[in-house]
């Protein structure tokens, strides 16, 4: 069979060398470096022709004869492979080889160059283009192993490898070469730099040696790199409503090739088996991206109803030995809202309590007072609570209702209800003083000054108060002596009236008379008269005498 395809072969060969127009179509060319002095080979395979019915013949391009076949050529064909015992310079060049079957011509193309540097001279090698040189990674922290490239045809036997690295011959314990290859325990980032493997090998009972440079750099790997990383959840919790949807990614990255599981799983259940009645909690479909070095897988978990239960359970995503968990919290009051209906409520508050206090500020007072206040004496060196001023009566109609108010009312309500001290002119004034001495020396031990401006008082008020009468409220105005205007009726134009009364009623304002002169008794308690009291000395009311008390009885009934 050998020796018919041979003749084939030859026949072809020899129709070619008189056909020249061999109608072949370029398949494959390559590009090879090799070093002068040492042996080089080169298969010929175009792997779509698997015939065994298939003619492979090698020229040295441009030559149209064949190489030769015997193997103590230099240069020699051996099977499919082209074969140079021994390289030299004028070596270089095209070299094609043509592979034949019934139907098909293909010719595959080799750029040989021969290269004379030695690899240990480093000036020398620089010339060379780096990417002629076999590349290899080593992996830090692993158990790694180079390769030397030997591609010969069987007819070559390898004897031993020895290695180099800068040159210098290997002779660590990590290192055991084994036959093509250079294992490498625990490889450390050191490993990287200029390796070579030189083979001996034997051919046709010679010894042959073959240099090859390897440049070896090394590469981290991920620490943990083959335990699969979960990303995202971080055992964290998340803040979600009740009756809320929520989806939640699981972001995991793991090595290429792996065979993990990934999914999310609750007290240990796939989350679509705990569920399966209700699947309101559902596992989604895992997606994935494949980049350089690693993948990368996100596979979600759907709440479509967040219940009460679900909260503090843990719901755990897990990926091959790796699990990371979220759990469910109820979402914390917004701090910022509390914070606005607190400050509104307490404006709220304080609103209300000044309203409450401008509005009741008079029953307020007058209830502090009896209710913290003693009914002691003041120790002040006053004799009196009020002084009581009023034009003097002329005997007209309405100098009556002045009289009965002073006379009568006042020391009712004031003194006998209330507890005060008055002094009224014309009651309280021994016989035969003089006026102005009666006023002078008692308006000093008086705390307050009442005064009562009747109905068209203003002539009334200028005839019969005396001159001396005026400058003392003058006089007592300045001391800052706080004073009651009771207007008998109200007065529209104050213009007409002294200036020291014009003054007092704009500081201190005036009360309105409201009330009759019948002889039924006035009580304490109507509007009027709190408003008199709350202008009065602080004083305790009612005062804390049970017979006192008994006395009012009726009046707090009619008031109430
Ligand atoms: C095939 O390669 C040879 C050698 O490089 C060249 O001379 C020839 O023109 C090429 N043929 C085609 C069809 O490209
Ligand atoms: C060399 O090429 C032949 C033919 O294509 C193939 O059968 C053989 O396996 C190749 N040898 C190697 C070492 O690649
Ligand atoms: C072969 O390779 C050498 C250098 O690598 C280059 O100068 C030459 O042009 C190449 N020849 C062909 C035909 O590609
Ligand atoms: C190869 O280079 C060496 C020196 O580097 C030189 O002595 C030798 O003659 C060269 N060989 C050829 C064939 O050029
Ligand atoms: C080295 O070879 C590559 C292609 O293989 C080329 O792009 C580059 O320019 C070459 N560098 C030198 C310095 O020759
Ligand atoms: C070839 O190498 C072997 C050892 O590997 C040695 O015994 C033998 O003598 C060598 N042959 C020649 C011709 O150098
Ligand atoms: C998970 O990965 C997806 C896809 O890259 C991304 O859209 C999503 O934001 C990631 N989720 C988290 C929680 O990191
Ligand atoms: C979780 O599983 C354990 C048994 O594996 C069971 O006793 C327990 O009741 C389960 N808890 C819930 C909330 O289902
Ligand atoms: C959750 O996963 C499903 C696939 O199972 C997908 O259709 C859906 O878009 C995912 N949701 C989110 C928010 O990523
Ligand atoms: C999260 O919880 C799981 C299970 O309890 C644990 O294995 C993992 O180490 C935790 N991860 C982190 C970042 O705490």
């Amino acid at each position: 069979m050998a020796k018919l395809l041979l003749l084939l072969c030859s026949v072809s060969v020899a129709l070619r060398l008189a056909n020249t127009a061999d109608g072949c179509k370029n398949s494959s060319s390559y590009k090879e470096i090799s070093l002068i002095n040492q042996p080089f080979a080169f298969n010929c395979t175009y792997p779509p022709l698997t015939s065994e019915a298939v003619c492979r013949t090698w020229y040295k391009y441009p030559n149209k004869i064949p190489i030769s076949k015997s193997i103590q050529s230099r240069i020699h064909q051996d099977q499919s492979w082209i074969s140079f015992l021994s390289l030299l310079m004028e070596d270089s060049g095209i070299y094609q080889c043509v592979l034949k079957d019934a139907n098909v011509c293909h010719r595959i193309l080799i750029n040989l160059t021969v290269f004379n540097i030695s690899l240990c001279d480093v000036s020398r090698k620089s010339q060379l283009n780096v990417s002629y040189e076999y590349k290899q990674i080593l992996h830090v922290g692993k158990d790694d192993s180079l390769t030397c490239h030997l591609n010969f045809p069987s007819s070559w036997i390898l004897d031993s490898v020895k290695w180099f690295k800068d040159c210098k011959e290997i002779r660590e314990n990590r290192f055991t070469s084994l036959r093509k290859k250079l294992l490498v325990n625990d490889v450390v980032t050191d490993d990287r730099g200029n390796y070579a493997c030189q083979a001996s090998l034997k051919h046709a009972g010679k010894n042959y040696t073959v240099l090859k440079s390897i440049t070896v750099t090394t590469k981290k790997v991920d620490p943990g790199g083959r335990i699969p990383k979960i990303i995202y959840p971080k055992n964290n919790s998340i803040e979600v409503k009740p009756g809320s949807t929520l989806i939640v990614d699981c972001n995991i990255t793991d090595v290429k090739g792996n065979t993990n599981s990934r999914s999310w799983r609750v007290n240990g259940t796939l989350v679509d088996d705990y569920y399966t009645e209700s699947k309101r909690i559902q596992e989604g479909i895992e997606s994935y991206v494949y980049f350089e070095d690693h993948n990368f897988y996100t596979v979600n978990i759907t709440f479509l109803e967040v219940k009460m239960e679900d909260y503090g359970q843990i719901f755990m995503c897990h990926a091959g030995v790796s699990a990371a968990y979220i759990m469910l919290d109820l979402p914390a009051p917004d701090f910022r809202v509390n914070l606005i209906v607190g400050l509104l409520i307490l404006t709220g508050m304080v609103v209300s309590v000044v309203c409450v206090y401008t509005i009741f500020k008079i029953d307020i007072v007058l209830w502090y007072r009896s209710a913290f206040l003693s009914t002691g004496v003041i120790e002040d060196g006053k004799l009196y609570d009020a002084y009581v001023l009023y034009p003097k009566t002329q005997r007209e109609s309405h100098h009556q209702d002045v009289a009965t108010l002073v006379l009568k009312i006042l020391p009712e309500v004031l003194e006998r209800q209330c507890g005060y001290k008055l002094f009224i002119f014309g009651r309280d004034e021994f016989p035969g003083q003089a006026v102005a001495n009666v006023i002078d020396e008692n308006i000093k031990l008086c705390r307050r000054l009442i005064i009562i401006l009747p109905k068209s008082l203003s002539f009334a008020l200028l005839k019969n108060m005396s001159e001396e009468q005026i400058a003392v409220y003058n006089a007592l105005v300045q001391d800052g002596m706080k004073v009651i205007l009771i207007e008998m009726e109200e007065i529209k134009d104050y213009t007409v009236m002294p200036e020291s009364i014009q003054y007092i009623k704009q500081k201190h304002g005036a009360l309105l008379w409201s009330g009759d002169f019948t002889e039924k008794t006035q009580c304490a308690k109507t509007k009027f008269w709190k408003r008199v009291r709350y202008r009065m000395p602080p004083k305790s009311y009612p005062p804390s005498s049970p017979v006192q008390l008994l006395k009012h009885l009726p009046c707090d009934l009619t008031a109430g």
